[in-house]
């Protein structure tokens, strides 16, 4: 989504815009722009440029900043306070009128925005009527024509307008506010839409992501709904309530380092972030079984779960809701809940979650997943299920993000920050993270015996060094990529937990390569899919057949598709002879090692991610920035 970093200080302000919008590329825009306070000028240069094919789009914004602002030639100054964006269109095409920033009449005020302001169209009528002049055809203008009015109002009191022209809004919004008049700083504000802030040696910034910020400080500051904070070029901000009154935030270490936002030698993020699953494994893992002892029996240890075993014991139902990718693991999660915890589970879209009248009550559990936190379908479907009175467990990757402040009790994934808008790693927490938490569920309520249960945990603490060697080498994955780089269309077939494997591995190569995959459970092809496939018709279908209680039936349709004409790519199990003789007609596969079927979702993914990787580079795709995607997905 949209990206905003915002600076007042000591230093000049254009390369720390221009570093941190660098390091917010990664969300997806469309355009980008700056609003640079002009101490040669006292006013506000402002500076917007539409994304062009093939170029970065902070390298096309640097170019147009001017030197030493609007005063070539003359170095003698520096340019202390600025604010920047990355914009991802929702109200009003791409375009350098639409691009933020936002001007007021006056041509004193700027505003960038994250978010969507609900009530824009009311506010621009109003605004019009009482003579405003509109240059865009966002919602976000109506902020910089609403603080321009409360400007006046509040006796030149920029904090107190902002303050009131908020209160104006509804919908989300991350917010910062430069004024000419008030070149020594900012205001910033936030309602459902992230904002992080931090202070340095050289001066104050705030940033919709961390990635902005962590390369000026490490301690930051998530800024609360309908709170604002003033942020200063010595080096210091006020945080204020909705009402005004000043108060003292908590500060958060970022744990991530600017490496990890960085990608260290790999062409792309995604595929770093594919390479560093091993360790992700082995971090969501860690600490997280305790073995058998005089007194007690072997368990799992969630020490974050704010319910009792009374209470896991007593709950009637569990819903997932979750969106993309992260619903996906949500599916994987419910068959091992309900095979091990014997709850009945249902996975839900949440964004049909949530305007449907669920069946939610105080006996049910609700689980949130989100990579982000941030995403705005799911945050509506937990504020239902709050108001329905279910608890809710976020599951998330993001400490500080909103889903931490709305559910009832968060357990973080060990994914660190990911930066390419395809979910890799995040996915692969999931699945760790939703698998111990089946198990621990089974075991507390007394489903799943203690021996069973370390039993699996063994299997899956191997999962870390079987997925290493799959790693080092992926030549197979390759041949087959190339293969089918120019299909028309794919289908994925699976059973069980390898049919939902396979829609996450759909949406994977749709996302990134833009060629049209599906995935279905392999018993439905003969109900229709099947008359998709033809020798003329370039329709590979990728089958996932390693070792599982459904492999006879795989097989099966195997043949089936095989028969009909389909270039197949199979994973299969090593050492899978039966899947070697299939070979020898001409089927591609890709072998990974042995897992039980429970696990297996964790291996098989990571080869399909690479397949889906390796297709879009054959295909010339931007990889980490898919068009018309966003990493964080912050409106409905
Ligand atoms: O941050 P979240 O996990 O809530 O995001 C949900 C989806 O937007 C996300 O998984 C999306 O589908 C990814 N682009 C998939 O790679």
């Amino acid at each position: 989504m949209c990206g905003i970093v915002a600076f007042t200080g000591t230093v000049d302000a254009r390369s720390i815009l221009l570093g941190g919008l660098a390091r917010l590329e990664y969300r997806g825009y469309d355009s980008a722009g700056l609003a640079l306070l002009n101490p040669k000028t006292g006013l506000i240069d402002i500076i917007k440029k539409v994304k062009q094919p093939g170029r970065g789009m902070v390298e096309v914004l640097r170019e147009a900043v001017p030197e030493n602002s609007a005063s070539a030639g003359d170095d003698s100054f520096f340019v202390a306070t600025g604010i920047g964006h990355t914009r991802w269109a929702t109200h009003g095409v791409p375009s350098v009128a639409n691009a933020h920033p936002h001007g007021d009449c006056t041509g004193e005020i700027a505003v960038v925005h994250n978010g969507i302001v609900e009530n824009h169209t009311a506010l621009r009528e109003e605004l019009l009527a009482r003579g405003h002049e509109f240059r865009s055809q966002t919602d976000t203008e109506v902020v910089a024509h609403l603080v321009e009015e409360y400007y006046v109002a509040c006796n030149e009191d920029l904090v107190e307008a902002v303050r009131a022209a908020v209160a104006r809004l509804s919908g989300s919004f991350a917010l910062a506010i430069a004024h000419a008049k008030h070149p020594k700083e900012l205001v910033v504000a936030r309602n459902d839409s992230p904002l992080v802030l931090g202070v340095t040696d050289y001066g104050a910034i705030a940033a919709s992501d961390t990635p902005a910020i962590i390369e000026h400080t490490r301690d930051v500051v998530y800024l609360g709904d309908r709170h604002l904070a003033i942020l200063r070029a010595d080096g210091s901000y006020e945080c204020q309530d909705p009402a005004g009154i000043v108060y003292v935030p908590t500060t958060v270490r970022v744990e991530h380092s600017l490496e990890d936002a960085e990608r260290g030698g790999f062409p792309d993020f995604m595929l770093k972030e594919i390479y560093e699953q091993p360790r992700v494994l082995r971090d969501t893992i860690a600490g997280r079984f305790c073995a058998a002892n005089k007194c007690e029996q072997a368990h799992l240890n969630f020490d974050e779960l704010s319910l009792t075993q009374e209470e896991l014991r007593t709950i009637e139902r569990v819903v997932i809701v979750a969106c993309g990718t992260s619903y996906h693991a949500g599916l994987i999660g419910a068959e091992l809940m309900e095979a091990w915890a014997r709850v009945p589970v249902s996975v839900e879209v949440a964004s049909e979650f949530c305007y449907r009248n669920p069946i939610v009550n105080s006996h049910t559990l609700v689980v949130a997943i989100s990579q982000s936190g941030e995403t705005a379908d799911t945050l509506e479907a937990v504020r239902l299920a709050r108001r329905a009175g279910a608890h809710v467990l976020g599951i998330t990757n993001v400490v500080g993000s909103r889903i931490t402040l709305e559910a009832n009790t968060t357990i973080f994934i060990k994914a660190h920050l990911e930066i390419s808008v395809a979910a890799t790693k995040s996915f692969l927490a999931q699945v760790a993270l939703l698998t111990l938490l089946a198990m621990h569920l089974g075991c507390v309520r007394n489903q799943l015996a203690a021996d069973k249960m370390a039993a699996i945990f063994s299997e899956l603490l191997a999962l870390p060094e079987k997925l290493e060697s799959m790693l080092a080498d992926v030549n197979s994955i390759k041949e087959a990529a190339e293969k089918c780089k120019d299909a028309s269309t794919m289908l994925f077939i699976g059973r069980g937990v390898g049919a939902t494997t396979c829609y996450e591995g759909a949406l994977k190569l749709k996302e990134i390569s833009y060629l049209h995959a599906e995935a279905f459970a392999a018993g439905e092809i003969k109900h229709g899919p099947l008359a998709l496939i033809d020798p003329s018709a370039n329709t590979p279908v990728v089958a996932l057949a390693t070792q599982s209680a459904t492999y006879e039936k795989m097989l099966a349709n195997i043949e089936e598709v095989i028969a009909r004409g389909a270039h197949v790519v199979v994973l299969a199990t090593e050492g899978d002879e039966r899947i070697a003789k299939l070979a020898l007609q001409g089927i591609d596969v890709i072998y990974i090692p042995k897992v039980p079927e429970c696990l297996s979702p964790i291996l098989a993914s990571v080869p399909l991610q690479l397949f889906a990787r390796y297709i879009a580079v054959a295909r010339n795709c931007d990889v980490d920035q898919p068009r018309n995607l966003a990493k964080s997905v912050t409106v409905v």
